[in-house]
């Protein structure tokens, strides 16, 4: 199957982008652009790392930055976005112009189960002291943006395969 424009995957930390991105790059025979991995790799430092030396406001503004680039690109490709990249500035309507939107869903008590060890790698959360809290509001600050997508695929009890599949199914 041929890729005809950007595909783009949003939803919370934990929710399985970054594995649905990698099968469904391989499915479907097209570049990955996996936005943390690619600020990990230009920057040369984690995000954790980075998100500690200039703050949050300066990491969204690089974020956005590169968004812009990476919807311009002319190959389709599968665009994996950070957990917070469609909830600020106009990304949201950045990547609902240039690509197919994918908000991969997963309730709050899913996620939660999949983040309580890895907090270290993820700077957010190491403010949350009360994590399950943390997530339940974060998530529910964030929906609005991610119910913007185009698609929403409801990923609890499913593999990253049968998720890639229901993309793929939409007739993208
Ligand atoms: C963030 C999610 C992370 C990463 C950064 C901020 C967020 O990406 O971009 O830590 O604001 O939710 P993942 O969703 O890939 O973990």
């Amino acid at each position: 199957m041929n890729l005809h424009s950007h595909i783009s995957l949003v939803g919370f930390m934990g929710s399985g982008k970054s594995t649905v991105g990698k099968t469904l790059a391989h499915a479907l025979q097209c570049p990955l652009l996996d936005m943390d991995s690619i600020i990990e790799r230009r920057k040369r430092k984690s995000i954790a790392t980075i998100f500690a030396a200039i703050g949050e406001e300066k990491f969204r503004a690089y974020e956005r930055q590169l968004l812009l680039e990476l919807v311009n690109t002319p190959q389709p490709a599968i665009i994996v976005c950070g957990g917070g990249t469609p909830c600020f500035a106009d990304a949201i309507d950045m990547l609902n112009a240039y690509t197919t939107t994918f908000y991969l869903h997963a309730p709050a008590k899913i996620l939660h189960a999949r983040l309580k060890n890895e907090v270290a790698q993820r700077p957010l959360l190491q403010e949350g002291k009360k994590l399950r809290k943390f997530i339940k509001g974060l998530l529910a600050q964030r929906e609005p943006f991610y119910r913007q997508a185009k698609f929403t695929i409801y990923t609890a009890g499913k593999t990253a395969r049968e998720v890639a599949a229901e993309v793929v199914a939409t007739g993208v």
